[in-house]
């Protein structure tokens, strides 16, 4: 041990430390000081930390360290230690430096974008060792970490009553509310953050999509955003619309023309929305407009498909007609694809809290829908007025599928003939609308009595003698195909 440790020992203890000193940690641990707890900070390179603290060491009660014993040593026990470093290698060679200087009962939190599946290994090995691990989701991006994110913590019950308070007290408010929760066991935080993530993409390509079809209908960039800040006065209020606006009025400064116009239309990605759809492919659940969002972005990046379809293939030219010195037509318009807009977002969102459910029966999670809803409101990327009402609908409720929720379904009732005429007017004028349409093929298939699936179990039991259940009676049935197509039941299945 070296002799700032000691020196260290002598001080008085941190509440709590943060590993990782870029600009998401050092911002989550000026947070943390400037709400009054003193903050234990370390990075790999100790210039980082050397100067956070010389910008910000005015903010709070900070304890820097430049060797990671020292670091661990001035925290008061249990630890509580959130790491804040590129999520993959890197936080797996932090945990293994972290280990031996651990003492039986610390807590270490991954505040980073891990897999689920990761948190979840890292959660059986540092419990087997004796320590919590806590998988935080953390959404806000640097603003949030700074001034108040949506928090989904995940690991034991234990684990939060000793971090509980403390990020509870660093995350966004609604009405004094905290937007930080317990989520449940192991990967519970982070697999609801990936599914924030995989809704925000959605959300994402819906707002695309709208602003297409405003596009296509002659709306320049600005006018386009005054539509958008007005939708942000009503149902559609959230940040994600709020900064849709603020984007399309946005000039760039090199050429005069709206910079959106000078953005490359390639969609980047991380991995969460990827991710997100891979979970739902796993375990069954249908998020098709979730996944045509992640589909949406990587069709957009891929210049060869595209140069060589641009040359190759015809079609409507991608302008819709309305009539432009018709004011009542032109608010017509406007409002049905708010109406589209909304409804498809509702969709995403049914989508996602279904992926939860699913996930939550199979890794045996204890998650409160309603309490999701609840931390979503404020903080993260996702935060919108539509989840106070998500929130409400669980909690009043014993929901298979938020679409069936009294007011969401009784608002649909009302939508979704817009939203049929966006989408129909999309598809004429060859407009791309793929999160519009998949969102409403699957409240179509959803809501329909009987869906093409007979046909399908029939070609399967034709090509693979797979067998098909009939309605009504039990027991699984093969129709002898190339015989004389009696059908005799399959007893295997019982
Ligand atoms: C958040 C964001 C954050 C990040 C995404 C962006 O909740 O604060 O979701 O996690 O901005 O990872 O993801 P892509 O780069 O994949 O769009």
């Amino acid at each position: 041990m070296t002799e700032a440790h000691d020196t260290v020992q002598q001080q008085e203890l941190a509440q709590v430390g943060v590993i990782g000193m870029a600009v998401m940690g050092s911002n989550l641990a000026r947070n943390m000081a400037r709400n009054g707890y003193r903050t234990a900070v370390w990075n790999r390179t100790g210039s980082k930390t050397d100067a956070m603290i010389a910008a910000h060491g005015h903010e709070g009660a900070f304890v820097p360290s430049q060797d990671l014993a020292d670091f661990v040593a001035s925290l008061e026990r249990p630890r509580r230690i959130v790491i804040m470093v590129q999520a993959g290698r890197g936080t797996d060679a932090t945990i293994d430096a972290l280990i031996p200087l651990l003492e039986a009962g610390d807590i270490v939190v991954d505040g980073g974008n891990a897999h689920y599946e990761d948190t979840r290994r890292r959660e059986k090995k540092l419990r087997e060792l004796g320590f919590h691990f806590v998988g935080a989701g953390i959404s806000g991006g640097e603003v949030g970490a700074l001034e108040g994110p949506s928090i989904m913590p995940g690991g034991s019950p234990e684990s939060y009553a000793a971090l509980g308070p403390i990020l509870e007290s660093i995350s966004a408010k609604v009405d004094g509310e905290p937007c930080c929760t317990y989520i449940g066991t192991d990967g519970a935080g982070h697999f609801v953050k990936m599914v924030h993530n995989g809704i925000e993409y959605a959300d994402m390509q819906f707002i695309g999509e709208a602003y297409e079809m405003l596009k296509a209908a002659g709306f320049s960039a600005a006018e386009a955003a005054d539509v958008f800040a007005t939708w942000n006065t009503g149902d559609l209020d959230s940040y994600l619309i709020e900064i849709t606006s603020e984007v399309l009025r946005q000039v760039d400064a090199r050429t005069g023309q709206p910079l959106v116009d000078v953005v490359v239309d390639a969609a980047g990605m991380k991995g969460t929305g990827t991710w997100t759809v891979q979970a739902a492919l796993n375990l069954g659940v249908g998020v098709n407009a979730i996944a045509e969002a992640v589909f949406a972005r990587a069709t957009s990046s891929d210049a060869e498909l595209r140069k060589a379809a641009q040359g190759a293939l015809s079609g409507p030219d991608g302008k819709v007609a309305i009539d432009d010195s018709d004011p009542i037509n032109r608010e017509h318009f406007v409002n049905d694809i708010r109406d589209a807009l909304w409804s498809a977002k509702v969709v995403a969102y049914a989508q996602g809290l279904d992926l939860i459910r699913y996930a939550a029966q199979e890794y045996g999670w204890q998650i409160d829908i309603a309490e999701v809803a609840k931390i979503w409101r404020a903080g993260c990327i996702i935060r919108a007025k539509l989840l106070e009402r998500i929130r409400s609908e669980y909690a009043a409720n014993n929901l298979v599928t938020l679409l069936e929720a009294p007011s969401i379904k009784a608002e649909l009732a009302r939508t979704q003939d817009a939203w049929r005429r966006v989408v129909a007017g999309a598809v004429r004028s060859g407009v791309p609308v793929p999160g519009f349409a998949s969102a409403l093929s699957y409240y179509d298939q959803a809501r329909a009595p009987r869906v093409n699936a007979a046909l399908t179990q029939g070609l399967r039991d034709y090509f693979g003698a797979h067998t098909y259940r009939r309605i009504d009676m039990p027991g699984s049935f093969h129709t002898l195909w190339s015989t004389d197509r009696t059908e005799v039941e399959d007893v295997d299945s019982h």
